[in-house]
This record gives structure tokens, C-alpha cells and sequence, in this order.
């Protein structure tokens, strides 16, 4: 199976996907932490893409292909993926086309996670993640239900990511509007396109993601 979670900054997207990868046993594939590892790992790939990261502008859809092409074809992946912040141009969303079609394999769904401007803003803000394990964290959304301590996996040290700041959330905003938000109907011409209301709590979404998810494997 191949999901797609569309939506913009903030909108919950690792959230979800971290949650669906367990319930349905898929991988979550997410470009900005492949993007974020190689910067960590200082990989030409990761030099070029820092300072635009910085910046919250998209990197080259040349880099992120490369980076999708060689996570996907891996062998775990063939369980089907989740694909959370790929793809975000249009260009991106043909190169993933061209790239199922070559193994067979298409889209089961493109779930669009709805969210008002002001509401991502305030989630950003806000989130830090376990540096043990990644989960997601929020001050006052979703804290650990042992204070200080990861629900997870129990480690001690969280971490805040530098592109969580509110000049670069206005330039994530800005790229997503202007080369993100066409795919909306990129997909829904393909008519894989499903539309959820991401506003409310946590919990009450990812009920709504999974019926959907259910509905098209
Ligand atoms: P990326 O890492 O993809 O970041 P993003 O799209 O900005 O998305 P986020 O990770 O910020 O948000 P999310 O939707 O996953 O929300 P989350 O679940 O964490 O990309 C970073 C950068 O990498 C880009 O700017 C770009 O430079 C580059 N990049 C990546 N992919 C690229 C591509 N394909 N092409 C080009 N460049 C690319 O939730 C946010 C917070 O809210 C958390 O604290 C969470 O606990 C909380 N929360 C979640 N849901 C709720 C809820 N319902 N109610 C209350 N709080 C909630
Ligand atoms: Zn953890």
C-alpha cells in the first residue's frame, strides 16, 4: 500500500503517521527526517540542503527524489509506505508516480490533513520530540504522562528543531501555499484524493485517518 499525508506545517503529520505505522504495520517514510540525517551526517546531500532548511524554503527536488528513490526501494518498504511531507511540488509528485509505476505499485490514497494557518503556528511552537525514539511532544497538547519521561522508550533528553521558529514557520507556510497546496487537486484529478478535518484532538483524528485507511487498502 502506498498513503500519502498531505497538509501543511505542522498539521500533524508525523503525528499520524507514527500512529498509523503501528496500527496497519507500514513504513513511515518522512523527507524531513531523511533530510534532517543527512544534515546530521554532513552528507553532500545534507551540506547543500541545511541552509534552505534554515531558511524554510523547499529543497531541490533533485536532492529530495534521490533521497525518497533510495529509502523506498529498500526491502521494509515493501509493506507498504506512508509518505509524510513527500511529495511537495508537483514535479516531486510525477517523479513518484513514474517510480510506482516502474514496480508496479500505486496510490491508495492522498489523505489531506486540514488545518487553519493560525493552529499550525501555534502547534509548532510549541512541539519537541524524545531524542531516544523521535516521539512527537507538545507543552501543552501532549506532554509525557511521566513528567519528563518518555512515554516510549523512557529516555530523559528532548530536543526542539531549529527550523521551529516563528520567522522560518512563515517562510514553511509561504512554500507551502505557493508549491505544496496545488497537489490537492493534482490528486483529486487522480480522484485518490481524501479530505480530513485535522483540528481537533489527536486521538479523534487518528480515528477518522484510520477508517479512511481502512476503507482504500
Ligand atoms: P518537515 O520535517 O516535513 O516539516 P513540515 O512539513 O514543516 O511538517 P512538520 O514536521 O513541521 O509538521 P507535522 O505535520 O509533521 O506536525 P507534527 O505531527 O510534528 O520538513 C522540514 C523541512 O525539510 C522543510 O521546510 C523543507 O525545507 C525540507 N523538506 C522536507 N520534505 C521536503 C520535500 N518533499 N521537498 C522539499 N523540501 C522538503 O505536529 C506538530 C505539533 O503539534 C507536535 O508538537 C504535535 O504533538 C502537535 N499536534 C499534532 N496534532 C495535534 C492536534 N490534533 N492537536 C494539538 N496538537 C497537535
Ligand atoms: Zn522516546
Amino acid at each position: 500500500a502506498v498513503l500519502i499525508l498531505l497538509g501543511p506545517p505542522g498539521a500533524g503529520k508525523g503525528t499520524q503517521a507514527r500512529m498509523l505505522e503501528e496500527k496497519f504495520g507500514l513504513v513511515q517514510l518522512s523527507t524531513g527526517d531523511l533530510l534532517r540525517e543527512a544534515v546530521a551526517a554532513k552528507t553532500e546531500a545534507g551540506k547543500a540542503a541545511k541552509a534552505v532548511m534554515e531558511a524554510g524554503e523547499l529543497v531541490s527536488d533533485e536532492i529530495v527524489i534521490a533521497i525518497l528513490r533510495d529509502r523506498m526501494t529498500q526491502p521494509d518498504c515493501a509493506k507498504g509506505v506512508i509518505l509524510d511531507g513527500f511529495p511537495r511540488t508537483t514535479v516531486q509528485a510525477e517523479a513518484l508516480d513514474d517510480l510506482l509505476a516502474s514496480s508496479g505499485q500505486k496510490i491508495n490514497s492522498a489523505i489531506s490533513l486540514e488545518v487553519e494557518d493560525a493552529e499550525m503556528v501555534i502547534r509548532i511552537s510549541g512541539r519537541y520530540t524524545c531524542a531516544g525514539c523521535g516521539e512527537g511532544y507538545h507543552d501543552k497538547f501532549k506532554q509525557p504522562v511521566e513528567d519528563g519521561k518518555c512515554d516510549k522508550c523512557g529516555h530523559t533528553k528532548f530536543k526542539r528543531r531549529a527550523d521551529d521558529n516563528a520567522e522560518t514557520v512563515a517562510s514553511r507556510l509561504t512554500a507551502y501555499h505557493a508549491q505544496t497546496a496545488p497537489l490537492i487537486d493534482y490528486y483529486k484529478t487522480q480522484g485518490v484524493l481524501k479530505g480530513i478535518d485535522a483540528m481537533g484532538q489527536i486521538d479523534d483524528i487518528a480515528r477518522d485517518l484510520q477508517g479512511v485507511v481502512r476503507e482504500v487498502m
